[in-house]
């Protein structure tokens, strides 16, 4: 069997006025992250963490952020476009571990939400993805509440 992992991380600045999307679910917040896209943190480390399982690119490769097209964009279509790579290439996603990097607000009560929405882009069963939370204890720009940062694994395979 051929498996093979891939690791995705991003970061972006957390700003009022912006809605906090995190995995395709919006989370009640006084701030949420900046981007061209929706900023949806998660969704790009996970992106990243197929492409990059598949060694095709990275997320700037196929969604530049130059490009008009993806301006206020839902991230869950760059997820589901790293998704269709994956399957072309006729990979299977075996599992997703992430964790989300944030001081606050605390995200728990919002993990079944993220990770039913995040199984569904990847069309696989929900106890194959993982979504962990830390807060950074105060420290750095994710402690001082100024960036959140998200970090993923994806593991694809094929017989
Ligand atoms: O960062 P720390 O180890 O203090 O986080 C403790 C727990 O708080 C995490 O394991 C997670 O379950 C939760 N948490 C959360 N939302 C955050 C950060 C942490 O629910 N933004
Ligand atoms: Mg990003």
């Amino acid at each position: 069997m051929d498996v093979r992992s891939g690791l995705g991380w991003d970061n972006h600045r957390l700003a009022a006025g912006r809605a906090l999307t995190l995995g395709g679910v919006t989370v009640p917040s006084e701030f949420g992250l900046e981007g061209h896209s929706d900023a949806d943190v998660l969704a790009h480390a996970i992106t990243d963490a197929l492409l990059g399982a598949a060694a095709l690119g990275d997320i700037g490769m196929h969604f530049p952020d130059s490009d008009a097209r993806w301006k206020g964009c839902d991230s869950m279509v760059f997820l589901s476009h790293a998704v269709a790579l994956v399957h072309e290439r006729g990979y299977r996603i075996v599992n997703i571990d992430s964790t989300v990097i944030l001081e606050r607000p605390k995200l728990q009560e919002f993990r079944q939400a993220i990770r039913e929405k995040l199984a569904a882009a990847l069309g696989i069963e929900l106890e194959r993805v993982s979504v962990k939370f830390k807060t950074a204890e105060k420290v750095g720009p994710v402690g001082e509440g100024r960036s959140a940062e998200a970090q993923a694994v994806a593991t694809i395979a094929k017989d």
